[in-house]
């Protein structure tokens, strides 16, 4: 352990408390009851976008919602911009911090700076990362860079004109100003920076993802009368290919695959299921593996599928290829953050990697207590904090000389 990594903080306790309180103060703003869940333009996020838009004005910032849902809050400085940010959607039965803690950290930051700059920094609280309104991830991210194609939009469009934007202005909401760079603060969710005991990681690279809905289909029938060799049994064709799935990923070094949703016809419980659509999650920080593993597991469907007199459908919603941050501005960030700090990985997706092909972008990661993520239980602790905000000072003073 690195004892410099606890010695740099230089920032008022004070500052890392305001910035987890309200963080759990927007975890309670949420369209379910007893837990977080923001997905995309909901009415949850609605009331988020007021709360962090009056911080927002309050740290003396220009704040409007593009059209794509981004809020977007900008102080004038100079040519070129700096943005900070991440996103304020949240998977379903959130935590606190994922994504959020990205933008409430840049809020401090800003709040702080008491001299001028001679560039803007533009703070973006992506609309929309996490995927789970229309199983489309990164719309928010994708609208800035200008990479959103036409069936994603036309997807979207009622959703966007129901919160009371204009879908036709979604190409307006690109990035024109010449970009300094991108940093994205977030919570590691993983266990990597907690069992090494230190605070603070700074990422390289981003893993690869592939995100598919897999759809079985066969046929009801009466759960009573139907002769075991004689169904057509999506849910249980369903269940042998999941197994499959996760026997692939166990057995393929540092291969992940989930399914974490499934809808089921007619989900009756004395009728033979109909039709399954399960949700697939592939990463892998080597492309290759990935795009493999992604060819297994659709062979192993086909051919459960043909064993058992079903259909197979297969598409994709996302095919993300594993993005190196970049050099420089890592190199910048590394140069203010504590001596020794771990470079790493992420095996989560983030914002940061669909900017990155486009934009310099480097990401700050800070330890997730118990590597709990995509839980209630997600949390932060107030000395990381502390240093983040530290190293944030110090990098955006650093942007002088990049
Ligand atoms: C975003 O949280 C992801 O699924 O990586
Ligand atoms: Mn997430
Ligand atoms: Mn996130």
């Amino acid at each position: 352990m690195n004892q410099d990594l606890f010695t740099i903080a230089d920032v008022p306790k004070q500052d890392s408390q305001t910035v987890i309180a309200r963080c759990r103060e927007l975890a309670s703003i949420s369209d379910m009851s007893g837990g977080t869940f923001r997905p995309f333009l909901s009415p949850a996020m609605k009331r988020c976008y007021e709360v962090v838009g009056a911080w927002m004005k309050a740290a003396g910032m220009h704040v409007r919602i593009d059209a794509a849902g981004n809020l977007r809050a900008i102080r004038h400085g100079g040519n070129r911009v700096l943005i900070l940010g991440s996103h304020l959607d949240t998977v379903r039965d959130a935590g606190g911090f994922d994504g959020i803690l990205g933008v409430i950290l840049a809020i401090a930051l800003v709040e702080n700076l008491d001299h001028p700059l001679p560039f803007d920094i533009e703070i973006i609280g992506f609309s929309e990362e996490e995927g789970v309104r229309f199983s489309i991830p990164f719309i928010g991210s994708r609208a800035l860079v200008g990479t959103l194609d036409e069936q994603t939009v036309c997807t979207i469009a009622p959703a966007i004109r129901e919160f009371g934007l204009d879908p036709a202005q979604i190409p307006a909401a690109k990035l024109t100003k010449l970009p300094l760079g991108f940093l994205e603060f977030h919570i590691e969710q993983g266990p990597i920076l907690e069992s090494a005991g230190e605070s603070v990681g700074i990422v390289d690279a981003i893993a690869g993802q592939t995100r598919a809905t897999v759809k079985f289909t066969g046929s009801a029938n009466h759960a009573g009368t139907t002769p075991m060799h004689l169904r057509r049994d999506a849910l249980a064709g369903a269940a042998q290919w999941i197994s499959a799935v996760e026997f692939l990923a166990s057995t393929t070094p540092h291969l992940v695959a989930t399914n974490g949703k499934i809808e089921l016809q007619p989900n009756v419980g004395n009728v033979i299921a109909a039709e399954v659509a399960l949700s697939l999650d592939v990463r892998h920080s080597d492309d290759n593996v990935r795009e493999n593993a992604c060819a297994a597991l659709r062979e192993s469907g086909n051919q459960i599928a043909e064993q058992r007199k079903l259909k197979l459908s297969w598409t994709e919603t996302l095919q993300q290829k594993s993005v190196p941050l970049d050099q420089s501005l890592t190199r910048a960030l590394a140069a203010v953050a504590p001596a020794g700090t771990r470079r790493m990985t992420s095996g989560a997706g983030h914002d940061a990697m669909i900017l990155a092909p486009y934009i310099p972008s480097a990401m700050l990661f800070l330890r997730s207590p118990g590597g709990i993520s995509h839980h209630p239980a997600e949390n932060v602790l107030p000395e990381d904090v502390d240093l983040a905000l530290s190293i944030g000072r110090r990098f955006i003073e650093s942007m002088r000389e990049f």
